[in-house]
């Protein structure tokens, strides 16, 4: 298998606004980020995917730009995010920035042109169309509810917006608009950033999205919903590679709802050159509803996880790369989503990093993730800030009549704001994230779960994270070997076994609070085995056909 650095780092994801505040706005900044760069380094990680700190309205916290090319006077001013990439280039760590082109804001230049007049010179550089039986299009829906289809009286036409109406669609079938995205990456990337997280990227390609228009208007339509993955998306990539990535030394990863293995193999075989890794959805949806909404909640199956996180470590062998992530600032916290954020919040959590980190690929770890920080309950509706979640309360309690208590069930497991509480960086008020008061309330439980008080414990999640992170850098088994599902009836242990050049590492994770005895499959012929990381600290190397595991335990073994 060829060879990569980014095959071999572990990125850590920085949400600007909830990170560190140093100025008492109550908004993260960059100046706060380049505080905590010591801290950082500390934890091991090799790269930083920083969230959107361009020039934006923040319909969607940032996800909406309006100037690509200045920073967020929240967040500060270009030279402080030179100064930032210079902090952290002289750390060793690199940076990747997010890039989000399925769409811009509405006060973005090109669209603030686009809709004043039918033929204006950037039109074309949105999706537009007349209205339809008097009414919208399609009846397509936007991933933050109600029609994805907004209605602009002065041209009397319609404007796509998959996402909230501040958010229209990049019409990418024009080569002006691609273009003019190729030569914004340059700008970043000739300033000497490391790599691009793409938003959304597999929605960029709308022609199937917008050929049945034409049968709707016929009245002929068969399938009226959105569709990622559109026919040109790769045309687009490839281009993009050709342009750009392929002239610089840089990791890009694009994230993906709706896609399977075999598309993504598409996406990630190198031989195609468009992007490294991809950001797959389907773990994140194994506690949901079947076809409902992300709010309809299911618990979560262990058969389902280990028959889905196996089937794309298999996939993905030596045909892609795998992301592997269990956070990121959509996400609850995984300690409260598939843990136990409870009596065991510390075992459970490093029993997660464990299951995640020995697989192959590159490991994701989102800002407090490192701590064990969890999900948030605030009392209202009022409370919370995120535009998803307010517009689904707003659709479900107010126009379909739903329980509002219910609903805010859905809230706490499900809600983005769960993971954009401030980061609890200490036991002071407003966890040590802002002198002033935050844009969105600290999560309570700050006085117990901070950074300050991981540091201070040499069993803390923090450094075991530091520890996987640690082993990851020196065992190329880890990022490079085989993968291999084991014990697969077990309903409560997650195991999986890793081989590579004679080695065999075993991986051994009891998912749940009661113990559990297994038996293990015979094991390879061997000189030496050693516990390489256990989350109970007692544990010994010693190891047998048959084992007990204590609540939530998690133990690697290396065979050599
Ligand atoms: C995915 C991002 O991760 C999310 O935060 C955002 O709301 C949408 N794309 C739209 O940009």
């Amino acid at each position: 298998m060829e060879k990569n650095w980014w095959k071999e780092s572990v990125v850590y994801q920085i949400y600007p606004r909830s990170f560190k505040d140093s100025n008492g706005d109550g908004i993260g900044d960059l100046p706060g980020i380049l505080s905590k760069l010591d801290y950082l380094k500390t934890l091991g990680i090799d790269v930083v995917w920083l969230s959107p700190v361009y020039q934006s309205p923040n319909d969607d916290n940032g996800y909406d730009i309006s100037n690509y090319r200045e920073i967020m006077d929240d967040f500060g001013t270009l030279e402080d995010w030179e100064k930032l990439l210079q902090g952290m280039h002289e750390r060793g760590i690199r940076l990747v920035m997010d890039l989000v082109v399925n769409h811009t804001s509405d006060e973005h230049a090109y669209f603030v042109e686009s809709r004043k007049s039918k033929d204006n010179p950037y039109r074309d550089y949105y999706i537009w169309r007349p209205p339809l039986n008097g009414g919208q299009p399609t009846d397509w829906t936007s991933a933050f509810s109600g029609s994805a289809w907004a209605y602009d009286e002065h041209t009397g036409e319609y404007y796509l917006h998959l996402f909230s109406k501040k958010q229209p669609d990049l019409n990418w079938e024009n080569p002006k608009v691609r273009n003019s995205v190729f030569e914004m990456m340059k700008f970043w990337l000739d300033k000497g950033v490391d790599g691009f997280r793409m938003d959304v990227i597999n929605m960029i390609s709308k022609t199937e999205f917008l050929s049945p228009y034409d049968d709707f208007a016929k009245g002929t339509a068969k399938n009226k919903a959105y569709h990622p993955n559109g026919p040109r998306v790769h045309d687009y990539l490839q281009e993009m590679n050709r342009k750009v990535l392929s002239k610089y030394d840089i990791m890009t990863v694009g994230e993906c709802p709706g896609v399977t293995p075999e598309i993504t193999q598409r996406y990630t075989d190198t031989d195609r050159k468009e992007l490294n890794m991809v950001f797959q959805f389907e773990h994140m949806g194994l506690d949901q509803q079947e076809g409902k909404e992300k709010w309809d909640l299911k618990p979560l199956n262990l058969f389902d996880l280990k028959e889905n996180l196996s089937k794309w470590q298999k996939a993905l062998h030596e045909k892609g790369w795998n992301s592997l992530y269990w956070n990121n600032h959509d996400q609850p916290r995984v300690v409260s989503r598939f843990g136990n954020d409870g009596e065991y919040r510390v075992e459970s959590a490093k029993m997660l990093g464990t299951l995640l980190h020995m697989m192959q690929g590159t490991p994701y770890i989102y800002q407090g993730e490192e701590i064990g920080m969890t999900n948030v309950r605030f009392p209202a509706i009022d409370d919370y800030r995120d535009i998803e979640t307010l517009n689904m309360y707003q659709e479900r309690v107010h126009e379909q009549g739903a329980n509002p208590e219910d609903v805010m069930q859905s809230i706490y497991a499900k809600s983005r704001d769960n993971a954009r509480t401030p980061m609890q960086w200490d036991e002071s008020k407003q966890a040590g994230f802002t002198s002033g008061m935050p844009w969105l309330a600290v999560n309570p439980n700050y006085q117990t779960i901070n950074v300050k008080q991981a540091l201070a414990d040499k069993q803390s999640i923090f450094y075991y994270y530091k520890q996987l992170i640690a082993l990851r850098k020196k065992y190329a088994i880890i990022v490079y070997g085989d993968y291999d599902l084991i014990l697969p009836e077990h309903p409560h242990v997650f195991a999986y076994q890793r081989t590579l050049n004679g080695q065999l590492l075993l991986v051994l994770c009891n998912f749940y609070e009661n113990k559990e005895t297994i038996t293990l499959p015979e094991l390879p012929k061997h000189d030496t085995e050693q516990l390489l990381i256990s989350n109970y600290p007692d544990e010994t190397s010693e190891i047998t056909e048959t084992l007990e595991l204590k609540p939530y335990e998690a133990r690697v073994y290396l065979f050599s």
